[in-house]
């Protein structure tokens, strides 16, 4: 059974080394100092009435309805914001306090709408619990009265409605979006009588600075603030729990339906990624699960010319296998590939890398992590000896310096931002390295102690400065470096980031930051107390990316910040399973659990489980399949939920890539960019539609529950094993946890996962494994590094070859923005797209003066590679000679921009730095008028098509 815990204690759990012990309603209790007379009664089972008190928010004492009476004490102390001490007697129920409760209420429901019967919130009202709690039945005092039955609602949100005739002025609202997601854009207006909640003067949600982040709706007891969800569908019957499909936090969520119907996806309080709060995305943009976009049956065409032809699930794969059978036999083995998807779940990712392996017979199989986060595994394997992040987020809880770079996390990973901040208006110091003027830097209640705006590209000199500073002025930890570090490899590494050429002020040249602003932060860092780095692709999608990954883990080891709770090396991953994917096998060299193939010892394991001889030969990474295509040894390609097209740079690179094939299969949810190349289209499926895990970025894997049946018939893994049984391969797994424990079998560090497991304790890091750990790893490198010693790796620092010139004076840097999710294809298809519908290009006054631009206009971006239309929006954000964009809409064509130029180790595409240059143009592109009128054209004709069949099937009916 899961830790489900729906009770709500009133206030927080309360941590402390010493326990009082108290009555309650002649029950002796024992609880942590600090604990509220609330909770102390809630979780010794009596209950006291509450309305402003909840167990996510400190106490607020408003409502006066938790009064209790203790013992030697005059009056009625509020039990939510009265500590709990030894030796009180309290009692929680008498007729006074019955009287007093009583009138409350009725002061309330008298300026109540009494519409409970029709309202969408009935049967999930504190209101409406609290009236039946005390034994209300009539109110003495008329509605005729001054009251605001008439107040206006706010429909602005697209996901929730603020209905003012309801609210009760109980605050949690407002300290919701204060305390839990940190956005302070809520405030109670006016006074008395005339109190009400506000986004801003006279502001609608929607004009104001709310994120939509849900927090408010979710602390609302009343139907104040509601899910327009609810008011459509009505009040879910039944919650299944789940992990979301966005980003790599990984928030838990109870999926609520009716039937098959998602009516609400409510953040799970137990879950451990996220501690019940939530973002705009996982909270509000499911719709796309369910948008008519989704493809739901199979089709082929011979070329990619011709029109789509519907078939059956049986003729699509047939067609797939005696395809890639063809290939092979004409072109040799090696002549076909996949690509494994970090949107799908662990044992989706798993099946497919089988399959190529096993069925396919090479190691051409590839994951989007090339293009994000392959230089994480790369530089941390070779540092600590394992690829993945050191933390739990929680951990931030016990960081006093937080550095963050090249990330943006308020944007990317709200729900982790949300921690952060918490922990910064608390008094941990921050520094931000980053090349723009992210919220972070300046937010409310947050400022950044330094923002080392760095030039993009130059990662590199500068951590090897900040690494300077902490060498020279005698800031390392060197018991720590004596005991865990490799002492050959830290003496190089001291004796080359000492030179006067690495020093911050030799560098503010290169970097652009000023050196006593590195030698500040450095200082900081080293001796701050217990500090954290947070990265992100800011570090990784560079030429050097790899190198950048290094000088962190160096910088972390030389002041002894790896190893315990509030420090670590922290990559904050884009997508939901990119870590699982990772994980699970996905690179061209590696089988799972990150062992290279060419040991014969781990392939010798895999071909006894997999019952086929295993290749030693590393196979082609995303890059080298698209060149191999064009030089034409590389003809047919499983593409699963991923879409290439779009998120790898240099589009038209790719294009002319995916054209040589001769068979390209593309399993997704939506006709994608990529499909416009491919001869098969499988339909996807959702993560409503299947069982598996996902991996976040804490290492943490959460089980993903089944709601609804696959709109298209198959899961995702069903697809995958019938394409390995047509190829002569039989997969015989009957449910996804069988693939888990196959996983488990075969890699020592899930050795101990099981759906069991997980179902028990909600969710475990890895490693996880009987033998050290069985209950996960929230922080690693505890006792020693996964590789015995850490390693110190010298970092120098080379330009990249992406240089800017006369033709082209800009540096254009990509990102993303709250609202809207990598490539886009789910969040386009919601509502958030009233938050930011196109992609544009963000250019500093100076730079748009120089060029005659003004906010709004259209403006051409060349590149080396290509160009592009965008619109203008000016912004001081950004530092004179750097542009930036985010890449959600296919249309922008932000890839037809970037270059080929990539990490030096991984092939990580270089997307943060691209030369370029901006002018102002009348209108969009040729190639997004081209793009936008093909779309048309496809989608127009499978309606078209759709309608046919319809036709047809009526037609049928009536015979
Ligand atoms: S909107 Fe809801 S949470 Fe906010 S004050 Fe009103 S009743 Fe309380
Ligand atoms: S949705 Fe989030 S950001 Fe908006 S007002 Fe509510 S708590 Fe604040
Ligand atoms: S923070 Fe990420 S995982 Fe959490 S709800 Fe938002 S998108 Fe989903
Ligand atoms: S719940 Fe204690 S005063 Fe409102």
């Amino acid at each position: 059974m899961l830790p489900h815990d729906d009770v709500d204690y009133g206030t927080p759990k309360r941590a402390s080394d010493q326990q009082v012990t108290l009555e309650i309603d002649g029950q002796a209790v024992t609880v942590p100092a600090g604990t509220s007379l609330m909770r102390a009664a809630i979780e010794a089972g009596v209950s006291v009435p509450k309305l402003c008190a909840t167990d996510s928010l400190e106490p607020f004492g408003s409502c006066r309805l938790c009064l209790v009476e203790i013992e030697g004490r005059r009056g009625f102390p509020a039990s939510c914001t009265t500590p709990a001490e030894a030796g009180m007697k309290v009692r929680t129920q008498s007729d006074k306090l019955q009287k007093l409760r009583h009138d409350v209420m009725e002061l309330y429901i008298s300026d109540h709408p009494l519409d409970c019967l029709t309202c969408a919130a009935n049967g999930d009202c504190e209101l409406q619990d609290m009236a039946g709690t005390v034994g209300l039945r009539n109110v003495r005092y008329g509605m005729e009265g001054k009251n605001h039955l008439g107040a206006a609602k706010d429909e602005s949100n697209p996901y929730f409605t603020y209905d003012a005739s309801k609210c009760i002025v109980c605050n949690r609202c407002v300290r919701a979006c204060e305390e839990t997601q940190g956005t302070f854009a809520l405030t109670i207006s006016g006074r008395g009588f005339d109190s009400r909640v506000s986004p801003g003067q006279d502001q609608a949600f929607m004009d104001s600075e709310c994120v939509s982040c849900g927090a408010c709706v979710q602390a609302c007891p009343t139907g104040t603030l509601q899910d327009k969800s609810v008011v459509a569908l009505g009040m879910p019957t039944k919650s299944v729990v789940t992990t979301c499909a966005y980003c790599g936090v990984g928030c838990g969520f109870k999926t609520e339906v009716k039937g098959e119907q998602v009516v609400r996806m409510t953040p799970w309080k137990d879950g451990q990624a996220n501690d019940g709060h939530s973002c705009v995305k996982g909270r509000f943009a499911w719709g796309y699960a369910t948008h008519k976009d989704r493809i739901t049956k199979p089709m082929v065409r011979e070329r990619i010319t011709d029109p789509w032809r519907e078939v059956s699930w049986d003729e699509a794969i047939a067609h797939a296998a005696s395809e890639f059978k063809r290939i092979q036999a004409r072109h040799g083995h090696d002549a076909v590939g996949g690509i494994t998807s970090s949107r799908c779940t662990n044992e989706e990712a798993y099946l497919v890398q089988k399959l190529i392996r096993a069925a396919f017979g090479n190691n051409n199989v590839d994951t989007c992590a090339r293009v994000c986060h392959s230089p994480t595994g790369y530089g941390l394997g070779q540092t600590f000896g394992t690829s993945a992040g050191t933390q739990t987020f929680k951990s931030v809880e016990q960081s006093d310096v937080i550095m963050v770079i090249g990330a943006n996390p308020t944007d990317a990973h709200p729900v982790f931002a949300s921690r952060m901040k918490k922990r910064l208006r608390e008094g941990a110091k921050l520094i931000v390295v980053d090349p723009r003027r992210t919220d972070l830097v300046a937010s409310p209640h947050v400022a950044a102690d330094f923002h080392l705006q760095l030039r993009p590209g130059t990662n590199v000199a500068l951590v090897t400065a900040l690494a300077h500073v902490i060498v020279t002025e005698g800031l390392l930890d060197e018991l720590f470096i004596a005991e865990r570090c490799e002492d050959r490899s830290f003496r190089q590494w001291r004796e080359f980031v000492a030179r006067a050429d690495n020093s911050p002020e030799a560098t503010e040249a290169v970097t652009g930051v000023p050196a006593r602003e590195v030698r500040g932060a450095a200082r900081l860092y080293a001796t701050g107390g217990n500090a954290a780095i947070y990265y992100g692709l800011g570090v990784t999608e560079h030429a050097q990316g790899s190198t950048m990954v290094m000088g962190i883990a160096n910088l972390a080891m030389a002041t002894g910040n790896v190893g315990r709770e509030g420090v670590g090396v922290n990559p904050l991953r884009g997508q939901n399973n990119v870590q699982g994917s990772c994980d699970m096998g996905s690179f061209p060299h590696e089988l799972p659990g990150y062992r290279h193939v060419s040991d014969s010892t781990v392939r010798a394991e895999f071909e006894a489980a997999w019952g086929v001889a295993l290749s030693a030969e590393p196979g082609l990474r995303i890059p080298n399949m698209f060149d191999a295509a064009l030089e034409g040894s590389f003809k047919g390609l499983y593409v699963q939920g991923e879409d290439i097209v779009q998120s790898d740079p240099n589009t038209q690179h790719v294009t002319e890539a995916l054209s040589r094939l001769e068979c390209l299969v593309v399993q997704d949810i939506f006709l994608n960019e990529t499909a416009k190349y491919a001869h098969v289209f499988l339909p996807g499926s959702s993560f409503l539609e299947k069982d598996g895990t996902f991996t976040n970025a804490e290492r943490r894997i959460s089980r993903v529950r089944k709601v609804m049946k696959p709109l298209g018939g198959l899961a995702d893994w069903e697809v995958t094993v019938k394409l390995a049984e047509a190829l002569g391969y039989p997969m015989p797994y009957a449910h996804p946890s069988q693939v888990m424990d196959e996983i488990a079998r075969l890699t020592p560090s899930f050795r101990g996962v099981s759906y069991a497991k997980l179902d028990k304790l909600g969710s475990v890091q890895w490693p996880c494994n009987e033998d050290t750990a069985e209950a996960g790893t929230p922080t690693m490198h505890v006792d020693g590094f996964v590789r015995g010693k850490g390693r110190f790796v010298i970092t120098q620092y080379v330009a990249t070859a992406e240089k800017v010139t006369r033709r082209f004076p800009l540096v254009l840097t990509t990102g993303r923005i709250l609202s809207q999710y990598n490539v886009g294809a789910q969040t386009r298809r919601t509502d958030n797209n009233r938050w930011h519908d196109e992609d544009r290009l963000e250019i500093h006054p100076h730079d748009a003066e120089e060029r005659g631009l003004r906010e709004g206009d259209w403006v051409g971006i060349t590149s080396r590679a290509g160009e592009t239309v965008l619109r203008a929006v000016l912004s001081e954000r950004m530092q004179p000679g750097v542009v930036y964009t985010t890449f959600h809409f296919p249309e922008s064509g932000a890839n037809v921009i970037t270059t080929d130029s990539s990490d030096w180790a991984t092939n990580c595409p270089e997307y943060k730095v691209t030369a370029v240059q901006v002018s102002k143009v009348a209108q969009p592109s040729e190639w997004q008028r081209g793009y936008e009128a093909f779309n048309r054209q496809q989608l127009d004709a499978l309606e078209r098509r759709g309608e046919a069949a319809a036709a047809e099937a009526a037609l049928v009916m009536e015979k």
